[in-house]
């Protein structure tokens, strides 16, 4: 009999990403093979996102166009992640699509489940644990240039508009040795880049050292020429993660430093424990300390009972913050949360929806402000591989996580000892890190040359 083929989509964060390739390995290992469309799977992975209401849209659409293949040919359909939880009550209705449901801390027994699925049995794993951290299972990664690595999983703040500490769970820190092993290996593997991801990553705690101490471990693993992390929150940026950020020449220079609101009364309404004064004293001092930093930052407008003057206040920190770029969100009201329960969702879907158009377009003007400065710099880029647009283009990041293409070397030219014009041959390849020079830059795009 051929192995089942499995078919893994997958939406929302790094932090799905990740889990989907801890997926992949838990169902190689018990002969499970994959394949790229639904039309040739025997089972449909959904790993889905939870944060927004769009997210469980998509999902929902997803499902129904799955539908005539169920029905067709009997396929199993498991929907894992974030959103399992909700689908509880589907999964109970005998009528639903889905056979297997699965959150983050439950992968270990999806073979299981998967068994009694193909035998007509539904089932689901949907408890969380304080202690699964899949420590001893290697994701199985696309092999490449860059790499995610989860240190912790899990959040305990309870922000009171998100869902993530109710599909996660509990706070939780992998070993600090197997981090490091991990990254050994990856570079052993070839891999240039590892992001190290938390929902909170900056709490890492593993006994005796903390997130700074882990970030400089990773960046002295030799071959690893770029290290990031994702994603942090304000209330734990010490001077010593800061010192490690400015002075390590491997830890990129790009912080990701989530604002949400630019109003006192919104900031304690969402529980997010610092004031606009703080965060701000916070940007002045990484901006002192690194003053090439790049910042970005994650953005809710319309959140419950925000008033225009309220709103404004948030534009006056972006401009001031500014970052390189924004992800700049509508409120979504998730089920259950601390906002759902005690708030009242009152900002009209209209009134976001402007906010948000106000909010992109200015970031758009300050992005686009950012990348053109660049414009004459030298700067080293990490190359990834093709160009979007063309095979003739590499494509490649700046230490500060900024895009960046330019022209690959093919044409003829001269050997300064021969006189025969011979084909210089391109010495860049992905992996490779190679200086540029910024001639032209859009708001999400540098444009360079080599030199
Ligand atoms: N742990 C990360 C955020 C993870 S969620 C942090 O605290 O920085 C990514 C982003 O989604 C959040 O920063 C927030 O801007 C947005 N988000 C979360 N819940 C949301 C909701 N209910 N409605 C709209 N946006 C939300
Ligand atoms: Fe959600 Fe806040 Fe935790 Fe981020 S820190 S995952 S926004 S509860
Ligand atoms: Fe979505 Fe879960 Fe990530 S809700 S953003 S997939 S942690």
């Amino acid at each position: 009999m051929r192995a089942p083929l499995v078919f893994i989509e997958t939406f929302g964060c790094q932090m799905n990403e990740y889990d989907t390739e801890l997926v992949r390995t838990i169902l190689k290992g018990r002969g499970y093979g994959f394949t790229d469309s639904a039309d040739t799977a025997d089972v449909v992975l959904l790993n889905t996102c939870a944060i927004r209401e769009n997210a469980h849209n998509k999902v929902h659409g997803h499902l129904g166009a799955l539908k005539p293949l169920k029905e067709e040919k009997g396929l199993v359909i498991g929907v894992l992640g974030c959103m399992a939880q909700n689908l509880k009550r589907d999964l109970l209705d005998g009528h639903s699509l889905i056979d297997v449901l699965v959150g983050p801390d439950g992968y270990r027994s999806l073979p299981e489940l998967l068994d009694k699925a193909a035998a007509g049995r539904k089932g689901m794993a949907v408890d969380l644990s304080e202690y699964e951290t899949y420590a001893d299972i290697t994701p199985d990664r696309v092999k490449g240039v860059t790499a995610w690595i989860a240190v912790m999983r899990g959040c305990d703040n309870f922000c009171t508009f998100c869902v993530v500490p109710y599909t996660r769970g509990r706070e939780r820190s992998r070993d600090f040795d197997g981090v490091v092993r991990e990254a050994e290996a990856l570079a052993a593997s070839g891999c240039k880049q590892v992001t190290l991801l938390g929902q909170n990553v900056n709490s890492y705690r593993d006994g005796t050292r903390d997130f700074a101490d882990l970030l400089l471990a990773v960046a002295e693993v030799r071959g690893i020429e770029r290290i990031r992390f994702i994603s942090p929150h304000p209330k734990d940026f010490p001077d010593k993660l800061l010192e490690a950020v400015a002075s390590h020449p491997r830890i990129c220079k790009h912080i990701h430093l989530p604002l949400q609101a630019g109003n006192d009364r919104i900031l304690q309404l969402m529980d997010r424990t610092y004031t606009r004064a703080e965060y701000l004293a916070l940007v002045e001092r990484i901006r002192m300390r690194c003053p090439d930093i790049v910042l970005t930052t994650d953005i809710i407008a319309g959140f419950c009972s925000e008033t225009d003057a309220e709103f404004q206040d948030t534009e006056e920190v972006i401009k001031q913050g500014e970052y390189h770029s924004a992800y700049i969100f509508k409120y979504s009201e998730r089920k259950n949360t601390i906002a759902a329960r005690k708030y009242a969702d009152d900002v009209s879907d209209s009134v976001k929806s402007v906010r948000v158009t106000q909010l992109v377009e200015l970031q758009r003007a300050i992005s686009q402000k950012k990348n053109r400065e660049m414009i004459g710099k030298t700067v080293e880029i990490l190359v990834e591989g093709d160009g979007k647009r063309s095979p003739d283009q590499w494509m490649g990041r700046t230490d500060g996580n900024i895009v960046t293409v330019f022209p690959k070397r093919g044409q003829a030219g001269f050997l300064s000892s021969e006189k025969l014009p011979v084909p210089l041959s391109d010495p860049i390849k992905p992996g490779s890190l190679a200086s540029v020079r910024i001639t032209d830059a859009t708001v999400t795009t540098l444009y360079a040359e080599s030199v």
